[in-house]
């Protein structure tokens, strides 16, 4: 399948390369067409990999991942054009933290809001689906890295595209019982309020291969 993946930090380098590495084709999308880092990262992919501004990679993507900083990710992709977004799944990753103020980040998006819902809300006819931002990036690909039944969460207000996305996480060796629908896009104010406890843990532990399990 043909991806776009938005951002060209370790999030979407790391993502990328996963995806290559399953078989699909990846355009990974910057606010330059000539970002070093994603022409890199391009030149080491090979044939399937291509990089361009974000409007490039989305144009390109049947399928998107938001892989952008999360206080710039409406920036991003109103760049990327809304209508290179319109009826496609687009996976959000991102959370809305702002380090500014010290350890743990603050959010600037919470409580009664979140940057998925605010994504939904600014582009319509995009299919958002939240997941994966509960993770370290390595832990989104590669979930062994991790002992035991762990969990990821979706959400979404669009079935198939809910559906769509936990395709992409089970070929990323999540099980369909580790994969939690936690319902529509409004949920995921929540996973995202989890952010700052997961910094803290990271800090803690020294470690970000670990993750929330559930026991009923
Ligand atoms: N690190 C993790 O393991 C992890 C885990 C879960 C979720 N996340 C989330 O995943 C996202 C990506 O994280 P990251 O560490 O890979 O990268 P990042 O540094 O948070 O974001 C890099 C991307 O954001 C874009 N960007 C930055 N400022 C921008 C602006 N003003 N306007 C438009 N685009 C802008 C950059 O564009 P250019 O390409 O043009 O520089 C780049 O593509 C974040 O939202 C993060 O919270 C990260």
């Amino acid at each position: 399948m043909k991806v776009g993946v938005l951002g060209t930090g370790v999030v979407g380098k790391t993502i990328g390369t996963r995806l290559l590495g399953l078989g699909h084709e990846v355009w990974m999308g910057s606010r330059s067409a000539h970002n070093e880092t994603a022409a890199e990262w391009a030149a080491e992919g090979g044939d399937g990999a291509g990089h361009g501004t974000f409007s490039d990679a989305a144009e390109f993507g049947e399928v998107l991942f938001n892989g952008t900083a999360g206080a710039s990710s409406i920036d991003a992709l109103t760049a990327a054009g809304e209508g290179n977004l319109a009826d496609k799944t687009l996976i959000d990753v991102a959370n809305p933290l702002d380090f500014s103020h010290g350890m743990p980040p603050t959010l600037t998006i919470a409580n009664d809001d979140s940057l998925a819902e605010t994504i939904q809300r600014t582009f319509p006819y995009a299919r958002v689906v939240k997941a994966l931002n509960t993770v370290n990036c390595r832990v989104m690909v590669e979930p062994s890295r991790v002992p035991g039944d762990h969990v990821v969460f979706v959400c979404s207000d669009h079935p198939g595209a809910k559906a769509e996305a936990g395709r992409f996480l089970m070929e990323f060796g999540w099980t369909s019982a580790q994969i939690i629908d936690l319902g529509g896009i409004r949920a995921a104010r929540t996973t995202e309020m989890y952010l700052p406890l997961w910094v803290t843990l990271m800090q803690k532990l020294g470690t970000a291969d670990f993750n929330i399990a559930l026991s009923r």
